[in-house]
């Protein structure tokens, strides 16, 4: 069933409408999800035409290999429209080309607003949209949101009471495009359609759990960006700590967005605040320097494009984080992720307890037996989707020698190839106002409080930069952060 919208896009030159909004549109239309009662207007200050516009379209979803006709088709719900978000005049133009808009494709004064720029400009849109009465009456106005929000706690808590002014929290949808990933949701049915791990995921039974999100790719053309935001604000802020939420998380009462929103936020209260002392103990940073890559020669963090020669920004980021609560007390999550890692690779180790007592272990044995594996979950997030299982079994021949055994399960190629991709899935979710997958605002504001201390401690001390190379994975200190306990990274590439 076609839900009718206009579709918004502040930002519609830039990359991420290129890259990921237009495809994802475009598979919604193959699919039917938008059919004859969508349009999309796409603003930014290039003065462009519908057709260069449309012609643009067209090209991002080539990979897809349309016909001309069905090219031709998409392409022709996308107006465009020369738009300076500081000018109030443009707002007028925006709202006489959204009502005729509205009229044309009958689409119920429903509209999506899609903000894919800088957030500085988030607070001056909003404000516009209801100062020029370009919200509908009638009809839905949602609003779509991408990140950074905020760059710290106070900033992005201003942030969102200049939005609440204007849209109530149920039509904002921050987006994490993490939670649009297929395995990402899968770690609910994981954990909830399984009692084999739902009933032992607990202090008792789990060890620790380990969270990989590694990059092979540096820091590209986005140095500006990233000099300000470095991997904590990044990554941590933002993915790292909503998948913590999803596996630490108690079971929902009901798979709707109210009530896993509530557990996830539960969590996101458990996880210790750390004073200076335990951020130094707790969290480690790191920066890239040169290295090899697949037989290329990288250039190191501070000698790339738009970054500071003495740059003291974290390109990698290892932690501990305890969540003090009854199911996780004592249980460390750890969690590290970086540019110019080993290979791009995210995935999740949940390492269980060992049995109390090995008693394949035979003191009088010429040969010593070596400790029992602990058994280990693997979800993989990507580039490969699917888990695996390390328990351990019986060596073949005489006698009890044990040996590890892997059950291993992945989507094939056929399946990843096809599934739905993130950003497809989340439009689709804003278009049926369905609120699940997106960061609801005690999330968002628990992650800064989390993260804010980390900051702050670190900007204390001028760290000793760049500490790793290119093609590794991360400084010595992230592994020691594990060895101190007695524990290691499962995932050693
Ligand atoms: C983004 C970060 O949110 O996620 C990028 O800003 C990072 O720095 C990207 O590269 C990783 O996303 P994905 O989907 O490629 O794993």
């Amino acid at each position: 069933m076609e839900q009718p919208a206009l579709f918004t896009i502040f930002g519609g030159t830039g990359d991420l409408a290129k890259r990921k909004l237009y495809p994802s549109l475009f598979r919604l239309f193959r699919k039917g999800n938008l059919n004859e009662h969508f349009a999309v207007i796409g603003t930014a200050r290039r003065p462009w035409s519908d057709d260069y516009y449309r012609d643009i379209v067209k090209e991002t979803i080539q990979s897809f290999d349309p016909t001309d006709a069905e090219a031709d088709a998409f392409a022709s719900h996308f107006y465009y429209l020369s738009h300076n978000v500081n000018d109030t005049n443009h707002y007028d133009e925006l709202r006489e080309l959204s009502v005729k808009l509205d009229e044309q494709y009958q689409l119920q004064e429903n509209r999506i607003y899609y903000l894919a720029m800088a957030p500085q400009f988030f607070g001056t849109i909003v404000q516009h949209l209801s100062s020029q009465k370009i919200l509908t009456e009638q009809g839905f106005n949602r609003l779509v949101i991408e990140k950074p929000f905020g760059f710290d706690y106070d900033s992005a808590n201003q942030l969102n009471q200049e939005i609440r002014k204007v849209f109530p929290e149920q039509n904002i949808f921050r987006i994490d495009h993490y939670l649009g990933k297929e395995m990402i949701q899968n770690i609910a049915v994981i954990r909830f359609a399984n009692n084999i791990f739902e009933s032992l995921w607990n202090n008792r039974y789990i060890d620790n759990v380990q969270i990989t999100f590694s990059e092979a790719l540096g820091v590209e053309e986005r140095g500006g960006y990233y000099e300000e935001s470095g991997a904590l604000k990044d990554m941590v802020q933002n993915h790292i700590l909503q998948v913590v939420s999803l596996l630490a998380m108690e079971v929902p009462t009901s798979f709707s967005d109210q009530a896993i929103r509530l557990e996830k936020v539960k969590v996101l209260e458990a996880i210790r605040r750390y004073s200076p002392e335990e951020v130094k103990n707790n969290f480690v940073r790191g920066q890239y320097d040169t290295g090899k890559l697949d037989g290329h020669d990288f250039l190191p963090y501070r000698q790339e494009e738009n970054v500071a020669e003495d740059s003291s920004t974290e390109t990698f980021v290892a932690g501990k984080f305890l969540i003090d609560n009854f199911r996780w007390s004592g249980v460390p999550f750890y969690v590290r992720t970086g540019k110019r890692m080993t290979e791009k690779g995210t995935r999740i180790n949940i390492v269980f307890k060992q049995v109390p007592v090995n008693v394949f272990h035979f003191d009088n044995e010429e040969s010593a037996q070596p400790e029992l594996q602990q058994n280990v979950l693997t979800i993989y997030i990507q580039p490969t989707e699917g888990f695996s299982l390390i328990l351990n079994g019986k060596e073949i021949g005489q006698g009890f020698e044990t040996d590890p055994v892997k059950l291993d399960f992945r989507h094939s190629c056929e399946v990843t190839g096809n599934s739905p991709e993130a950003y497809e899935k989340l439009l689709l979710d804003a278009l049926n106002g369905d609120g699940t997958n997106f960061s609801h605002w005690d999330e968002v504001a628990n992650s800064w409080e989390i993260v804010d201390r980390i900051r702050q401690t670190w900007d204390q001390e001028t760290p000793d930069f760049p500490n790793y190379t290119a093609g590794t994975m991360g400084p010595q200190a992230a592994f020691d952060l594990l060895s101190e306990n007695e524990h290691y990274w499962i995932w050693q590439p």
